[in-house]
């Protein structure tokens, strides 16, 4: 017996409660030796122990009870207090009771099981388990936690990348186990891991890249193929690509070619052009074209080639992984209940009794239900972060239900739209059922594949509900409400309630379920249901328009009309749905009557209103037009004359098919040898690390800038304690902080020849998105939401100019233009000759879209200086900068890149602003610092591709030959003239046409966006459009064809340019014969012609231009290392290019290994860095491989040099036996070479290219597809065919982004960017390309001043897409023509399908059944 003694101990206690966010702080006076005071104190609860329970009962049960006194009056006023935290309850009899931590109430609610508090789950087959009940060690991993913040944050899986985290760029992805109401299985799934919920992971096994294969172990046949295909150019994207196909071959080991395309619509990649992606992933196509043919898969092969027990290579003896699976799958699902540091809840009910008790329970709270959470990717309003309680769908087994009866087709809330998709393709040929077909189509355009895994279809119709986003242009909803399905709706106390789809969309949700959906089936055969959706991009995107028509028609009475009609529209208006006035006009009308047609669309035309939406509301109205249209044309087909049937249908694709025609010398192997990327297994694997991959210093602070929300003003206050008090935030830096002796501008003044833009606002704003400060918090996350929370003003807050034609009306000119350029006399020569032409033609910015958005981490090195990591195209210009920016000397700073995830030029320069942001902070905060911008902030921030206008005036002469060319080039060069003053243009304006005379004049526009940034073919791509665009107008104007007036102004050999080059070496005419001749290009003009006579609704175009394109060397500086290790003779290159994925390094081992004659297994490359390559130039240009190149190529020489007179005192030596001689005689080993060429005009040499397209349109909605491409390039002798190849299929696709898809919108009112985002900005996707895309180089032309007769490629593979607008121009001309237009007009890049549609001038009064 111990006697406990109380008497005499006092202990004072504090709770206080915080008013952010109602959490709540304890101090008591005792002290935790490890006895678990704290968290005894924390969990409170009878089971204390008795010096605790001193604590407890005599200090904080009685300051509870104080404040709970205090509080229990404006409670008692309250409707709704706050959603109770449950203490961990007791089950007894099936009912499991609990009482609210903070207010005492007491509940209870039936289960069935013991509820769980953490969660379990397998990744790549090891266990892991989330203690939920654990604060403070995982409180990171609290409900609305993402699979994507575990994986990455524990370190499970750095291969797991992440982009938008919003569902639109698909680098995230991972596969689950998850259960499949078809087949009543488990089955693996392709997920996106940014919108995964953690929690919903309970149960299942995961696995990421990791758990495929490595290159120790072995890789698997997808991660192989994809390397070998050379299918990773920066590899961002791979292990997505590579864990897509995984996904899909797990359900499908069979797949089509088409089927793999469709898949392919999740991840984006901004290399490589998807072609080498595609053919590596058809290569398991059952139907794969004898070029990629390979042995198909086994779905024994298919799991990962690492033993999930023993974390070693795969004997391939045991079916660990089955085991696996079999133990975590989440076929018995297991209620969860969990509660997170902050409060928040987690419920994971397993029986549809269970989530009705919750919802009685909780259906006055702040919860939301759960199942895929995609939602947030569309409204990020309704982030699971923004609930207290998150109540989790997935396991209610009963919503998995599909049933066909007699009558109806009833199917459960939980199944997926890939579930809905395969159900209806399934039964597209049974007539009980004449939407499956058109329904299984339409589901393949929601959105991508990993939310078609992961969605369900009530979370989707919830979104259209009038308490949420009734405008959003559901396609589910347009499907159901065709065929006018009916919802059952579940509430808490047990109600089932049958609703129409009208009625749910008007229901309070609150407390309610969707529980089944309920489909007619039809036993008349005289049902006609279509439904149709036009986008911008052909995947994953959101329609400018949808619409559904279900009509019963007697066609033997001329479709008569009998009964009401359903004609659907998404996208109108948010409260547009039906077309009510036109369904009521048209039911017992006779739809083939041409009269009735007529009626109906002056009746639809009146009820059309369209609101706000995606594109403008002429357009969207038109679509609506041209939707019902295309119905009548193909259900009364037999009314409609042959021509018009061509509007029926969409537009037609089949698989892509790509050839890649090159020539290779092997008798100089390694160099021209075509190979993948040294590191290409690397990539595909998740094994190669950028810079967000490597592991973090504990103390490591997230810096995040604080961007102006206005365009043009002057900052009045900053007020950062808002931010400051949010928990993790550590500190708010702004221009003051700038240490003396550094300087408040973040452009290296000696490489930007003293031009200044601040790092941090003083006070004048010019664009929305300028940093004016720097959050530093110990969360990423937390450092957005404070940097939200900091309160600026401003004054005089002035209208922005964000458009040129703004700028110039607002006459916004910077003052002291260039000079115009000038050669011969133009005006003069325009004046006297036969034809003038005049016009004025555009093309818009581009975001460079890189998936690795800016990161640089900085760490104070002990000498006072800075160790920076940066993802930098422009070392040098990263530490002058830092140096600049901290008032250090250079020397103290260090800046090293070994990878980077794409860059496209947007890591030149605008680098250097995140990396000074960056260097400040950890230099005043003295610890290390990350900057990782997120998408919207790199996107708002950095500067992009110029946008630009040329107004023109050419003199002619009968045959189209130029006579002189006076032109105004409009340079939107943002809020100052620092990086582009608009004269790059006049490099490449002439293309490959000689002109005599020249007038180039330059204006220079201020407006007030980001300044603008390097974007692949900054100035080329631009100049070169307009000058093609230029060709048209000629041709047209002359009514020539255009490849003849293109031919005719060619330049031949001992011409001049503009710029004063005489050509010597020349070949575009031989390039361009070549191209016509192989392409067939007369014939395919005359088959143009003939389709286009045969089809109203459908016009073909075909458009061929060539290219000339200068290749700059002069005043490119790249420092090159070489250094023989005498151990074992093998050699490292350090060279001052970056690899960003043209495969740089690469080239650099097989001219290495050439120069040496050594297997290139000798040689690594290391990464780059200010010591080994000081002041080198930047990566871009398209000629930094060969730079780097030629820098091996001198170093190998001075080390031969050294060795060769040990090498002659030697009979015969291998490589390692004359390493080891020369070490031993003391030859220096190392040595470097800095390249510095100058050409006095510039352009070292041409590279010379043409190209073809022909392009097909849909007349009746302005979309488009690429019927076929051609490209012939004079690359000299490839020193790598594959990859040079990669890099133009990769530039071309780009450059279609830029010429057909890709639009920043920016706010008129604050000039921000609208559409910072993936669900509105959208680079290509794989069927963005076209279906035969072909590229040859051309054999035998060695560049004769070339690095071994090599030549550049990608940046003049780009600018040739150009021809793909220039094709879909001529196809327009067709069209117009046939509406009665013939006039000369301009395509303004973009040419968004909106803008095709528009320019062909329909008119409703021509959709009739025949002429
Ligand atoms: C990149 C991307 C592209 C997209 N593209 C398209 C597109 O082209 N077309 C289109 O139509 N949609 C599109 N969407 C939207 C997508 O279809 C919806 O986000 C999705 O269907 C929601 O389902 P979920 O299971 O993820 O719902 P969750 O996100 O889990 O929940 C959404 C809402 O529904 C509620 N909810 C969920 N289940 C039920 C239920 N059984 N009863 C009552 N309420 C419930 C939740 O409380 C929540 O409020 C896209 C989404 C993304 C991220
Ligand atoms: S990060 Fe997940 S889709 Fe972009
Ligand atoms: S390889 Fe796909 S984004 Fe770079």
């Amino acid at each position: 017996m111990f006697g406990i003694r109380w008497n005499g101990k006092q202990f004072s206690t504090h709770v206080i409660i915080h008013y952010g966010d109602a959490s709540v702080s304890v101090g008591h006076g005792g002290i935790d030796i490890g006895q678990g005071i704290n968290t005894k104190v924390v969990t409170g609860g009878p089971s204390t122990s008795e010096l605790c329970c001193l604590v407890a009962k005599e200090g904080l049960i009685e300051a509870c009870a104080i404040l709970k006194r205090r509080m229990s009056q404006v409670k008692a006023k309250m409707d709704h207090p706050t959603c109770h935290v449950p203490l961990k309850g007791q089950l007894t009899n099936g009912v499991y009771a609990c009482t609210c931590e903070s207010c005492g109430h007491f509940f209870k609610f039936r289960a069935f099981q013991d509820f769980k508090t953490s969660i379990t789950f397998t990744v790549n087959g090891k266990e892991f388990t989330v203690e939920t009940r654990v604060p403070v060690t995982t409180a990171e991993y609290a409900p609305a936690t993402v699979l994507n913040t575990f994986l990455r944050r524990s370190g499970v899986s750095k291969g797991t990348k992440g982009c938008c985290y919003e569902g639109g760029c698909g680098t995230c992805l991972a596969t689950i186990t998850a259960y499949e109401p078809l087949l009543k299985t488990t089955m693996r799934y392709t997920v996106n891991s940014c919108l995964y919920e953690l929690y919903s992971c309970d149960g299942t096994d995961i696995v990421t890249i990791e758990g495929l294969g490595d290159p120790t172990h072995g890789l698997h046949p997808i991660q192989e193929r994809l390397a070998n295909h050379d299918g990773a150019q920066c590899g961002f994207c791979s292990t997505s690509q590579v864990l897509n196909m995984y996904g899909l071959l797990k359900a499908n080991p069979r797949p089509t070619q088409s089927l793999i395309e469709d898949h392919f619509d999740v991840t984006i990649c901004r290399c490589t052009g998807y072609r080498s992606i595609l053919d590596a992933m058809k290569t398991f196509a059952v139907d794969a074209p004898p070029h990629l043919k390979k042995e198909l898969i086994d779905i024994e092969d298919l799991d990962g080639k690492l033993c999930k027990k023993t974390g070693q290579a795969c004997t391939g003896t045991c079916h660990e992984r089955d085991q696996l699976s079999g133990n975590c799958d989440n076929q018995i699902s297991r209620p969860l209940y969990a509660v997170g540091a902050t409060g928040v809840q987690w419920y994971t009910p397993t029986t549809l009794d269970m989530l009705l008790q919750l919802l009685k329970q909780h259906c006055e709270d702040n919860y939301r239900l759960v199942f895929g959470n995609t939602c947030f990717g569309v409204y990020p309003q309704y982030h699971p972060k923004m609930y207290k309680i998150l109540i989790e769908t997935r396991h209610i087994r009963d919503f998995y239900n599909i049933s066909m009866g007699d009558q109806t087709l009833n199917l459960g809330a939980n199944l997926t739209p890939q579930n809905l998709l395969d159900l209806f393709k399934e039964h597209r040929e049974n007539p009980k059922l004449p939407y499956a077909g058109p329904f299984s189509e339409h589901m393949k355009h929601i959105a991508q594949q990993g939310v078609r895994n992961t969605a369900c279809w009530a979370g989707n119709l919830v979104l259209k509900n009038k308490n949420f986003q009734p405008g959003f242009p559901s396609d589910l909803y347009l499907c159901f409400e065709s065929v006018k399905a009916l919802l059952y709706i579940y509430d808490g106390d047990n109600n089932k309630k049958v609703a129409t789809i009208p009625e749910f969309l008007e229901m309070d949700l609150k407390g309610k379920v969707i529980g089944e959906l309920v489909l007619p089936l039809y036993s008349s055969q005289d049902v006609f249901i279509r439904t149709y959706k036009v986008t911008l991009r052909l995947q994953n995107c959101r329609g400018y328009l949808n619409g559904a028509l279900n009509f019963r028609l007697d066609t033997n009475k001329n479709f008569l009309v009998k009964e009401r009609p359903t004609i659907i529209f998404g996208g109108i208006a948010t409260n547009f749905n039906h077309a009510v006035q036109t369904e009521k006009y048209l039911t017992g009308k006779a739809l083939g009557d041409p009269s009735v047609l007529r009626e109906a669309f002056k009746v639809l035309s009146q009820e059309l209103q369209p609101g706000p939406g995606f594109a403008s509301p002429e357009y969207r109205k038109s679509l609506a037009f041209s939707f019902f249209y295309k119905y009548v044309l193909e259900v009364c087909k037999i009314k409609v004359s042959p021509e018009f049937m061509s509007g029926a249908t969409g537009l037609m694709r089949t698989p892509i098919v790509g050839t890649q025609d090159y020539g290779t010398n092997p008798k100089i192997w390694p160099v021209t040898e075509p190979m993948p990327k040294r590191d290409a297994q690397y990539l595909t694997t998740g094994t190669a690390r950028y810079l967000d991959d490597f592991p973090t210093p504990p103390d490591q602070l997230a810096g995040v800038p604080v961007m102006s929300t206005v365009a043009q003003g002057t900052i009045v206050t900053i007020d950062p304690t808002p931010a400051l008090k949010m928990p993790g935030v550590v500190a708010f830096l702004q221009a003051s902080d700038i240490p003396a002796g550094g300087v408040n501008n973040w452009r290296p003044m000696s490489l930007m020849k003293g031009k200044v833009q601040e790092l941090l606002s003083s006070g004048p704003v010019n664009y929305a998105g300028q940093p004016i400060g720097i959050i530093l918090a110990k969360t990423k996350g937390g450092g957005l939401k404070a940097a939200e929370a900091v309160k600026v003003t401003y004054k005089d807050v002035k209208p922005p100019i964000v458009t040129i034609e703004d700028a110039i009306k607002r006459k916004s000119f910077f003052p002291n233009p260039p000079p115009p350029k000038s050669v011969g006399d133009a005006k003069g020569a325009i004046a006297s000759a036969p034809h003038r032409v005049s016009g004025s033609i555009s093309c818009g910015d581009q975001f460079q879209f890189h998936l690795e958005t800016q990161v640089v981490s900085c760490i104070k090195s002990d000498n006072g200086g800075m160790d920076v990591m940066a993802t930098s195209q422009w070392l040098d210009g990263v530490q002058e900068t830092v140096a600049q920016v901290l008032g250090i000397p250079e020397s103290k700073v260090t800046v090293e890149s070994k990878r980077i995830g794409g860059a496209f030029g947007g890591k030149i320069t605008e680098t250097f602003m995140v990396a000074g942001m960056t260097a400040l902070a950890a230099k005043v905060l003295d610890v290390p610092v990350k900057m990782r911008l997120n998408l919207p902030t790199n996107m708002k921030m950095c500067g992009k591709r110029a946008a630009y206008r040329l107004d023109y005036t050419i003199g002619v002469d009968n045959d189209g030959k130029l006579l002189g060319l006076d032109v105004i080039v409009y340079a939107d060069v943002g809020c100052e003239m620092i990086t582009s003053d608009g004269t790059s243009i006049f490099n490449w304006i002439d293309n490959a046409y000689f002109c005599p005379n020249w007038l180039v004049t330059f204006v220079p526009l201020r407006t007030n966006k980001a300044v603008p940034a390097s974007c692949r073919g900054p100035g080329s791509t631009p100049a070169i459009f307009f000058m093609e665009s230029m060709m048209e107008h000629v041709a047209r104007y002359l009514g020539k064809d255009e490849a003849v007036v293109r031919i005719k102004n060619l330049y031949k050999n001992g011409l001049t340019t503009p710029r004063g080059m005489i050509l010597e070496y020349c070949t575009i005419r031989n390039v361009m014969g070549q191209h016509i001749a192989e392409v067939a290009y007369k014939d395919r003009r005359a088959q143009v012609y003939q389709f286009n006579k045969d089809n109203r609704w459908k016009k073909r175009g075909i458009a061929i231009m060539p290219n000339m394109f200068g290749i700059q060397w002069s005043g490119k500086q790249f420092n090159t290392e070489v250094i023989i290790h005498h151990g074992d003779a093998s050699v490292s290159v350090g060279h001052g290019g970056i690899d960003v994925g043209q495969g740089i390094n690469t080239k650099v081992i097989q001219v290495c290994a050439y120069e040496f004659g050594i297997p290139i297994e000798k040689i690594e490359v290391k990464k780059s860095s200010t010591t080994t390559n000081a002041n080198s130039s930047v990566t871009g240009g398209s000629s930094t491989s060969e730079l780097c190149c030629l820098g091996v190529i001198e170093a190998c020489a001075i080390l031969k040099k050294r060795m060769a007179p040990v090498k002659a005192k030697m009979d015969h030596p291998t490589w390692e036996q004359l390493v080891t001689k020369c070490f031993e005689e003391m030859v220096d080993l190392t040595a470097s070479y800095s390249t510095h060429v100058k050409d006095p005009t510039k352009f070292h040499y041409n590279c010379y290219s043409a190209a073809s397209v022909e392009a097909e349109i849909d007349v009746l909605t302005g979309q488009y597809q690429l019927l076929q491409m051609d490209m012939l390039y004079d690359c000299g002798d490839s020193m790598n065919p594959e990859l040079d190849i990669g890099q133009a299929e990769g530039g071309f696709v780009m450059g279609l982004g830029y010429f057909l898809l890709e639009e920043l919108v920016y706010d008129k009112k604050t000039g921000e960017i609208t559409n910072a985002s993936t669900w509105s900005y959208k680079p290509p996707m794989p069927k963005d390309l076209p279906m035969k895309f072909n590229f040859k180089f051309q054999r035998n032309r060695p560049n004769p001043i070339g690095v071994l007769g090599s030549k550049a490629v990608a940046e003049p593979a780009l600018v040739m897409s150009a021809v793909a607008l220039l094709a879909i121009k001529h196809a327009i001309e067709s069209a117009r023509a046939d509406n009665g237009y013939t006039n000369y007009f301009a395509l303004n890049a973009p040419a968004t399908p909106e803008k095709i549609q528009m320019l062909c001038m329909n008119k409703v009064e021509d959709y009739t059944l025949r002429k």
